[in-house]
């Protein structure tokens, strides 16, 4: 396994593997994985000649008052655990590396990074989809593997992969839990123990929402919310949004017909939670 810096290094190394029709299978990270990156990077390796990860705590996608300098980076670790999952490249640049001093250009998906996250960080999703988009021309993946965790993330690199003619396949994977429910984040490890258990408030209420429209033929989004905001309420400092938006398009609905996507993020403590569930009639 190597473990480079350097772009021009990353993309030397994915040309000769090109030439030998190698494909390549992409999972990119902020490190401090867990299984849920995990997930991704065994299906990477089932599906791939070759696997890269990135790991990169990206500057650009954190707003000013964010966790950019608290956030994990247990490199060695991370290294460690990539080894042993058969990754063949880590990607691992600098701040610098990504963004030199003249740095000047960004993309943004329109619409889509504005709602549900975008909301409430604003300019996330820009630093996300230039992130992405540069790690896309350094590393040429054939195939590119992100979580359902980050749901509106997912939407918006694949709208980002059709408009801008990334040659790229997204393939989104399911969300890894613990066994009582909760999502698994790098973020986690902030909570305290009486947070963690108040955070188990999220999921519940997604598998409330979730038995509401399949076993009560309950339609109305606003009952849901309603009874969704019930349980999570006491539980959490503040909720950012409880929103329910159509899962392929991410307009919001008011009515459930076809396959829909519930989303949650709360502040637990000091610490930003989301979780979603996808739910079909
Ligand atoms: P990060 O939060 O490290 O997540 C990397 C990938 O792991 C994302 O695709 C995310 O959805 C997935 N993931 C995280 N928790 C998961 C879980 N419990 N189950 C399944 N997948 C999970 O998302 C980012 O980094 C960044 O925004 C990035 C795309 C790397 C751009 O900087």
């Amino acid at each position: 396994m190597k473990v480079i810096k350097k772009s021009e290094q990353v993309q030397n190394i994915i040309k000769k593997l090109k030439q030998q029709k190698k494909s390549i299978g992409f999972v990119p990270t902020m490190g401090a994985l867990h299984q849920g990156h995990i997930s991704l990077i065994r299906r990477a390796r089932k599906e791939n000649d070759i696997v890269a990860v990135s790991i990169f705590v990206n500057p650009a996608q954190f707003g000013p008052n964010e966790d950019l300098k608290k956030y994990p980076r247990p490199f060695e670790k991370d290294v460690g655990i990539c080894k042993s999952e058969g990754v063949d490249v880590i990607f691992a640049p600098s701040p610098k590396e990504m963004y030199p001093e003249n740095y000047l250009t960004y993309i943004t998906v329109e619409k889509l990074s504005d709602i549900m996250c975008g909301k409430f960080r604003h300019g996330h999703f820009r630093g996300v989809a230039t992130i992405v988009a540069k790690l896309f021309n350094i590393v040429q993946p054939d195939r590119a593997y992100f979580g359902l965790k980050d749901f509106q993330q997912s939407v918006i690199v694949k709208k980002m992969v059709t408009d801008l003619n990334f040659p790229v396949k997204i393939i989104s994977s399911p969300i890894v839990r613990e066994k009582d429910g909760l999502a698994l984040s790098s973020r986690n490890v902030y909570l305290s123990f009486t947070e963690r258990k108040n955070a188990l408030s999220l999921s519940r209420s997604l598998q409330t929402a979730k038995n509401l429209i399949k076993y009560k033929n309950i339609k109305s989004a606003e009952k849901i919310i309603s009874e969704m905001r019930k349980i999570i309420s006491p539980k959490v400092d503040k909720i950012d949004y409880i929103d329910i938006h159509d899962a392929e398009t991410l307009e919001e609905i008011k009515y459930i017909k076809k396959k829909v996507v519930i989303a949650v993020a709360v502040i637990v403590g000091k610490t930003r939670l989301i979780d979603n569930i996808i739910v079909k009639r």
